[in-house]
């Protein structure tokens, strides 16, 4: 069962709003049964998705192996889209980690979940550190995106050196430009610079997803934008099948 991490170190370049439209071509395009799955503790994810946070915080305990993985699973408003949900417990996970001493403990995890879902999708903090090394363990492929800039190119090898540091072996990555204007000169530069990198555009329909709490492809399923992550899911899956 394949699974793909929304990965960059740095906050607000799009990951929660790649991971949840993702997640939903995934589910709804695709027709995959498909777990997305929050690593931050801000719970952007299940936010967008319109998933109330249960009161009991316990989204740590997903990493006890006594625990079953499937309890902690909340369902959505759409057939085959599952959602396993953050809250505060996960910003100690990285000492947990430390603690617990099992580098492949979030792998195991997943390998339990293999048999309920084709898909599972991370969305990541923007850390360096035994969480997203756990994650590049688990991994089939990680997304970067990328907000076009003349250092855009400098950016994603910066993320691409990072994940080599924290382990021989890591899984494909596939640089996705975020949020990009045509009409601004150095969006046009970084796009020309970087032809093959699959693009998001900015979007008003994007930031809309944070009102109306559903991915975009459920409320403008014919916006440039919807178009725009049901392109990336192909070019995505595509990845995948090639392994
Ligand atoms: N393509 C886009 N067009 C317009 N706004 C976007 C786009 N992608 C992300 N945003 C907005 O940028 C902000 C940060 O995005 P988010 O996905 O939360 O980033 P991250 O998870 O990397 O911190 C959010 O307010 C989101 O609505
Ligand atoms: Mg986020």
């Amino acid at each position: 069962m394949p699974s793909i991490a929304i990965y960059s170190v740095k906050g607000g370049v799009g990951k929660t709003t790649f991971s949840v439209n993702l997640a939903w071509c995934s589910a709804s395009i695709s027709r995959r049964e498909t777990l997305l799955w929050d690593l931050d503790a801000s719970n952007g994810s299940g936010f967008l998705l319109g998933v109330d946070p249960k009161k009991k915080r316990s989204a740590q305990s997903v990493f006890d192996l006594d625990n079953d993985p499937r309890k902690l699973v909340q369902k959505t408003d759409y057939d085959n889209l599952h959602l396993l949900p953050a809250d505060e417990s996960i910003r100690t996970l990285d000492r947990q980690f430390h603690r617990i001493g099992k580098k492949k403990r979030l792998a195991s995890i997943v390998t339990k979940l293999s048999k309920d879902y084709e898909r599972v999708i991370f969305d990541c903090p923007p850390v360096l550190n035994e969480v997203s090394a756990q994650v590049m363990r688990a991994a089939d492929l990680v997304i970067v995106p990328l907000p076009p800039s003349p250092l855009s190119t400098r950016a994603f090898e910066q993320v691409v050196e990072e994940v080599r540091g924290s382990g021989k072996k890591h899984p494909p990555i596939l640089p996705v430009l975020s949020m990009v204007d045509m009409r601004r000169t150095l969006h046009k530069q970084a796009r020309e610079a970087n032809p093959k990198w699959p693009v998001v555009p900015l979007a008003s329909a994007i930031e809309q997803c944070a009102v109306e709490r559903r991915p975009v492809g459920a409320f403008a399923p014919r916006s440039p934008a919807a178009r725009a992550f049901a392109q990336l899911w192909t070019a995505i899956e595509r990845k995948l099948a090639k392994g």
